[in-house]
Parts: C-alpha cells; sequence; structure tokens
C-alpha cells in the first residue's frame, strides 16, 4: 500500500510517470533543477495554509470557490497588460457572485505556474511530419519545427521568472488599491451597460450599487476600511512537471511540513491521477491544498481510494473534487461519486469544471467549447448536487480578460465562423472577457438558489 511507504519530495521518482517529457540533455536538466532548488520560493507555508482554511470553510457551505485563468500561461502572451485585464475581469465576477451567495468567494488563479500541459498524444503530425507534441511553455516551443519542439529544461528557469513577475503584480493589485470595491463596482456596470443583454444582468448590478450606497452612509467606505481596498488572491496550477515541482518543494520550518511553493494550490490533472502513478505519490506528502480533477473514467471505488491517499487525516479545505464530465455525461458520472463519499462520512469541496468535457472541434478545425454546453453543465451539477444534499462549492473555469474569439455563444453570439478573428489560446479554448463575467451572472442566480434552499442557520439569540 503506498501509504505505508515512505513519502520524500523525490519519492515519486520510483513510480510511473505519466505525461512526462523527454530530456535528451540530462546534464541541463540536472543543472536546472538545481538553480530552481536554489531559488526563493514563490509562495508561503502560511498563505497556503490560510488557502486551506477558506476551502474548508467552502466544502463546510460557507464559502464558494471560484477558480480560472488560462489553460496554459505562455511566454508570448506575458505582460502586465494582459494580467491586469485577468484579474479584473476576476473581480468583478467575485463581486457579483459573493452578492448572490451571501458568502465569501476564495478567489484562486489557474495563473503564475500553469504552463504544463497533458497531450493525448506523444506525437504530432502534420502533412506527414512527425515532432513531439506541444507540452506547455515550461518544456518546449509551440511551433512546429523539430528545434521548437525538442524539451528544453532551460525553460523551466524562464517559467519561474514569469511564474515570480506576475505573482508579483498580483499581489500589488490584490493589496495595493486596485481592488477596491468601488472600483470593481464601476468596472461590472461599464459591462453591464456595454453587454447586448444588459436587462439580464441590471437588477443584480442595481441592488449592488444600493447596498454599496448604504454601507458608504454608514460609514463602510474602503478610506476608512482598509478591507475594502484589498483582497486574498491566490495562485493554483496542475502539477505536472514533477522535477519542476520537486525543485520548488520546502521544508516549512515552522511546521516542519512540506510544501510546493511553486503555487498555493497544485491539482492533479485528469490523466495522472492514476494510483500508485508518479504524481499523486508527488501530491500526498505535501500539506497545501489539493485538487483532483474527476472525469467520466473515475469510478467510486477508485475515487474512495484517492481520496484515502491525499487526505488520510479528513482535513477539511485539503482536497478539492474538481468535476470535468461533460454536459452529456455529469448526469450519469457524477450522483455516484457524490453517494460514496457521503456514505464515507466525507465532508469534500465538490466543484465544477464545466470547460473539458465539453471541447468539440469545428469543420474548419478549431477547437472550441460552446457557451451553451458549458452552461448547461454547470447548471446540471447544481442541480444534482441538490438532489444528493451536498453543497456546490465551486466553479473551475477556462477564462481571460482578453476579447478572444475562442468559444462560441455568449450575449454577443460568437459563431464557429467568427473563432479565427481572435484565436489566441495556446491550448484549450477560454471563455472570454464578457463571457466570463456572464457565467458569473448565471452562477450568481444558482448560488442564490442554493442559499435560499439551505435551512436557515440557526440565529444565535441573547446570548
Ligand atoms: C486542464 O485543466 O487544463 C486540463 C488538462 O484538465 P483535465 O486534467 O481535467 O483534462
Ligand atoms: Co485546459
Amino acid at each position: 500500500m503506498i501509504t505505508n511507504q515512505r513519502w520524500t519530495p523525490e519519492s515519486w521518482r520510483t513510480k510511473p510517470v505519466a505525461q512526462s517529457p523527454v530530456y535528451r540533455d540530462r546534464a541541463a536538466l540536472a543543472d536546472a533543477e538545481r538553480q530552481l532548488a536554489g531559488y526563493p520560493p514563490l509562495v508561503f507555508a502560511g498563505e497556503a495554509r490560510k488557502l486551506k482554511q477558506a476551502l474548508g470553510k467552502a466544502a463546510g457551505g460557507g464559502a464558494f470557490l471560484l477558480q480560472g485563468g488560462d489553460c496554459a500561461e505562455s511566454f508570448g502572451e506575458h505582460s502586465a497588460d494582459n494580467i491586469r485585464d485577468f484579474f479584473r475581469v476576476f473581480l468583478q465576477m467575485a463581486v457579483v457572485m459573493t452578492f448572490a451567495a451571501a458568502s465569501p468567494i476564495v478567489k484562486v488563479g489557474r495563473v503564475a505556474g500553469q504552463f504544463a500541459k497533458p497531450r493525448s498524444s506523444d506525437f504530432e503530425t502534420i502533412d506527414g511530419v512527425t515532432l513531439p507534441a506541444y507540452r506547455g511553455d515550461i518544456v518546449n516551443d509551440i511551433e512546429f519545427t523539430a528545434q521548437a519542439r525538442e524539451p528544453d529544461p532551460r525553460r523551466q528557469l524562464e517559467a519561474y521568472r514569469q511564474s515570480a513577475a506576475t505573482l508579483n503584480l498580483l499581489r500589488a493589485f490584490a493589496t495595493g488599491g486596485y481592488a477596491n470595491l468601488e472600483n470593481v463596482h464601476r468596472w461590472m456596470l461599464g459591462f453591464v451597460n456595454d453587454s447586448p443583454q444588459s436587462e439580464r444582468y441590471q437588477e443584480v448590478a442595481d441592488r449592488i450599487t444600493e447596498t454599496l450606497g448604504f454601507m458608504r452612509a454608514i460609514g463602510l467606505d474602503a478610506e476608512a476600511h482598509p478591507e475594502l481596498r484589498a483582497t486574498d488572491f491566490y495562485t493554483s496550477h496542475e502539477a505536472l512537471l514533477l522535477g519542476y515541482e520537486q525543485a520548488m518543494t520546502r521544508l516549512d520550518s515552522t511546521s516542519g511540513d512540506y510544501y510546493a511553493t511553486s503555487g498555493h494550490m497544485i491539482w492533479i490533472g485528469d490523466r495522472t491521477r492514476q494510483l500508485g502513478g508518479a504524481h499523486v505519490e508527488y501530491c500526498r506528502g505535501l500539506k497545501n491544498p489539493i485538487g483532483l480533477k474527476c472525469g467520466p473514467s473515475l469510478n467510486p471505488d477508485e475515487l474512495l481510494r484517492l481520496i484515502e491517499v491525499l487526505d488520510p487525516q479528513r482535513e477539511p479545505g485539503r482536497l478539492t473534487l474538481i468535476c470535468r464530465f461533460g454536459a452529456d455525461k455529469i448526469d450519469a458520472a457524477l450522483p455516484p461519486l457524490l453517494r460514496a463519499a457521503k456514505r464515507e462520512g466525507l465532508t469534500l469541496l465538490w466543484v465544477s469544471d464545466p470547460m473539458h468535457g465539453n471541447t468539440i472541434k469545428t469543420s474548419s478545425g478549431f477547437k472550441t467549447r460552446p457557451t451553451e454546453r458549458i452552461a448547461q453543465e454547470v447548471r446540471n451539477f447544481f442541480a444534482i448536487c441538490r438532489a444528493e444534499g451536498v453543497y456546490a462549492g465551486g466553479i473551475h473555469l477556462e477564462m481571460t480578460g482578453k476579447n478572444v474569439t475562442e468559444c462560441t455563444g455568449g450575449a454577443r453570439a460568437i459563431s464557429e465562423a467568427d473563432l479565427h478573428d481572435r484565436y489566441h489560446t495556446y491550448c484549450d479554448p477560454r471563455l472570454n472577457a464578457e463571457q466570463s463575467i456572464e457565467m458569473a451572472f448565471m452562477v450568481a442566480d444558482l448560488l442564490k438558489a442554493q442559499r435560499l434552499a439551505q435551512p436557515e442557520r440557526p440565529v444565535r439569540a441573547a446570548e
């Protein structure tokens, strides 16, 4: 049994490693990993603990997780503008959802480290030429030449540098006044005015305006209350490239525990969650919050065994189950998992990723995701959770702050013919800024319904 064996940051190396690039220059790889191991951590153990606490609250029904960002960050798209636009949209979504849920939204970006990608095939063939598949900018380059596709360990150092710079700007935005609630609301009103579907959003927007007016009237303004100017924002990515992750693993001197310091939360992908595999082995020994992608091939027994390995102490907030079945599969796949966990008395954080099970290819060769199917999977997720008596605890999206044309539909009805216009993703199609905020309004309605359906929490009267 895996759990009886001693864990070390490198014990994963004795297990089968799925989705691993083949580095020809072993000396260069060892050199990059040695350098990384000496670099400062990107995040701190105390922050990861704070996130775990917030996720634990979400698992118990007292908060909701919003997790989102690029499918794959890229070196080419790294700019202050992109980071700012992403953060701005993310905050607008969070405000709309906070208001509807009347509870905290835990904000976690797929950002500052989301560089490594699993692929369905190790190779790609175009016009009779076969080359290694693109595995994300941390591994190789997307250009289709033999040189570009050769895995290059020095790219790991560039991924670290970019993650540090991104995180630095995000920390400044989150704490330096940019996240001011009044600002965020003003941006959101701009979105509502510009949207072809503005009447659908107006009522919620008006109610937030009124609430802020009331708060101001009683002296709760950003001048007097710094918490209205700042927010907690966390980072996450798929822990796929384990050599990099190991090099970024640190022993926390306060607790004596090991933490991944490449991001606050890391997750195990749907293709690398084998029991007995290297990715599960690496993650089990860390104290960070861990995500586990749950796809249609995961059966209830396997899920329970993974929970046993990854969360043996049943720690609140330790494990987030990120469900990505597809709108047409969720009805059959999710209930057995929820029931199995419930039978064991487990309180876990269940989250919907409505992106990865709803990817299709158009006749002109674009990978896209119809927003109607994305929305349908989210609605089904909430309905199933409600029917099973489980709290729907979060949403996981691939999104960007730019107005790209990668997913079809939305208020501006992007069609398959429009996709070529601004199709910029390095991997999977993302919701654009407007589609993301529209999604937040839809989730807000579902959150409100969930809140109203929950039994009132007892008011501790006359204490
Ligand atoms: C992803 O989140 O980009 C991803 C590859 O997801 P999954 O492991 O669920 O397929
Ligand atoms: Co993706």
